[in-house]
């Protein structure tokens, strides 16, 4: 779809939000979905966790500086959603009380739970950080010893083991058509697909 037909038909912004354990396939996904976004002419920021403490190297890992982090990225994609730009935030977000927070800041809040197990994640050890963890080189660490806290009532849940890259990034980018999330920019008869 053209930029042009995205306008007419009413684009709204909204911050897709892709939480779950290291490994999990969050990035991947959210930057598969950021592609396809863009291929239609849609505004998209994409606030990765890594790469913002990339920026931040002093914010660390406690719950205090986990919640903090979670909460300024947070703070700022509500504002890039309230001046119409399309989020797509993409953080480890373990605890359930900061993003909760996010979600009260936000207009159009999708979460994003990327649900892949634990013994997956370490099995894949993308960054090695699991096996560091394993080796008592890094203290809590989420899913060993730092709690994940499941969201109770995600919009979407993508197990990774169970679905391939295209079908969730299909997946979510249905997920956005959905009425209840009052989003209309790829109300299209072209099925969605990552291809296009
Ligand atoms: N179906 C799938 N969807 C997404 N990623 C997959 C899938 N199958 C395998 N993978 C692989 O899983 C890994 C996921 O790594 P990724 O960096 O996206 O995780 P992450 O959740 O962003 O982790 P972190 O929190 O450490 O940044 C990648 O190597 C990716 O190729
Ligand atoms: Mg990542």
């Amino acid at each position: 779809m053209s930029r042009e037909a995205a306008l007419k038909c009413g684009t709204e912004s909204a911050v897709l939000w892709f939480t779950g354990l290291s490994g999990s396939g969050k990035s991947t996904i959210a930057e598969e979905v950021c592609r396809h976004l863009r291929r239609h002419g849609v505004r998209v920021e994409y606030l990765d966790g890594d790469a913002i403490r990339d920026v931040f190297p002093a914010t660390g890992f406690t719950r205090a500086e986990r919640d903090a982090h979670v909460r300024r990225v947070g703070f700022l994609a509500s504002r890039l959603e309230e001046h119409g730009v399309f989020v797509v935030a993409a953080l480890v977000s373990p605890y359930a009380d900061s993003r909760q927070f996010v979600k009260r800041l936000c207009k159009n809040f999708v979460e994003i739970h990327v649900s892949t197990p634990f013994a997956e994640c370490e099995r894949r050890d993308v960054k090695g950080l699991y096996a560091r963890a394993r080796r008592g080189e890094i203290k809590g660490f989420t899913g060993l010893d730092d709690p994940y806290e499941p969201p109770p009532y995600p919009d979407l849940v993508l197990d990774t083991t169970a679905v391939s890259l295209a079908e969730a990034t299909s997946r979510v980018l249905r997920q956005i058509e959905h009425p209840r999330t009052a989003l209309r920019f790829v109300q299209t008869s072209e099925p969605v697909s990552i291809q296009s």
